[in-house]
């Protein structure tokens, strides 16, 4: 396991990278842990040949990461978790806190989904705190930021996203940090926000965030026949991927992108 800042320099075929793009799977409320072990048998011989130019990552439900642990020891596959609380414990029923994550070897944390914020209501303020905790706790933050179909429609994207951009990261370290671009409208709809403007919209984020170093994801319908033009896109540092996740072949070729 890597220690210190995400970032690092990567030789490609195309000349130098600084940021090392995370290729991350989010599989929601799907898969026990009999499931999970089903889908290791089938995914880990696959990443086996993977390049070191990429992490690897998969964020299970709860249940499932002790399982994980051991499944993926000694394997390119990390973990992360769904959520992460800001108290280390106490009466907050339901919730999950930053070391009952680490004793299970997880190394990130996804915070902000759209999910939680649409069922949940999670506010920024709230979303900013999980983040740091996760933070001073060793764990990565991946802070999902995205704005409706509506909000797009009415020409406000661009400052509904910087909103939770700057309310989601206030006081971080953007050295140890994930940023995920998911427009809520691509979400589980096959829609996937085309190529350019994602890379438009994940190069103002990181401009905004004002370090060269952050990593910016995209998500939002990223599928084994979309990855290949994503990748090759200079501000996409990888992708958070829900459906598309599920099968562990679409997966490994989702892990395996190739920029040729
Ligand atoms: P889909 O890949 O199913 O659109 O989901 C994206 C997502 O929400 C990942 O967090």
């Amino acid at each position: 396991m890597e220690q210190g800042g995400l970032s690092c320099l990567i030789v490609s075929r195309r000349g130098l990278r600084v940021r090392k793009p995370v290729i991350a799977g989010n599989w929601k409320m799907h898969m026990t842990c009999a499931d999970a072990r089903s889908y290791m048998s089938v995914y880990l011989p696959l990443i086996e040949e993977t390049p070191n130019d990429r992490h690897l990552v998969i964020a299970p439900p709860f249940t499932a990461l002790s399982t994980l642990a051991d499944i993926t020891r000694d394997t390119k596959l990390e973990l992360s978790s769904q959520n992460v609380h800001w108290e280390n414990k106490g009466a907050y029923t339901a919730e999950i806190s930053p070391s009952m994550l680490t004793e299970h070897k997880v190394r990130y944390a996804i915070v902000g989904h759209s999910e939680p914020r649409k069922y949940f209501s999670e506010s920024d303020e709230q979303i900013n705190l999980r983040a740091k905790s996760a933070q001073s706790n060793g764990l990565i933050p991946i802070v999902c930021v995205g704005e409706s179909d509506q909000q797009r429609e009415m020409g406000e994207a661009e400052r509904v996203i910087r909103r939770q951009v700057e309310q989601g990261l206030e006081g971080m370290n953007t050295n140890q940090l994930i940023v995920a671009y998911e427009p809520i409208w691509a979400i589980g709809t096959g829609k996937t926000c085309e190529a350019n403007e994602a890379n438009r919209i994940c190069g103002l984020i990181r401009g905004w965030v004002g370090s060269s170093e952050l990593i910016v994801q995209y998500g939002g319908s990223v599928k084994p026949d979309n990855i290949d033009e994503l990748m090759t896109m200079s501000d996409i540092d990888g992708v958070l991927v829900g459906g598309a996740s599920l099968d562990p072949k679409n997966f490994a070729r989702i892990s395996n992108y190739s920029l040729n």
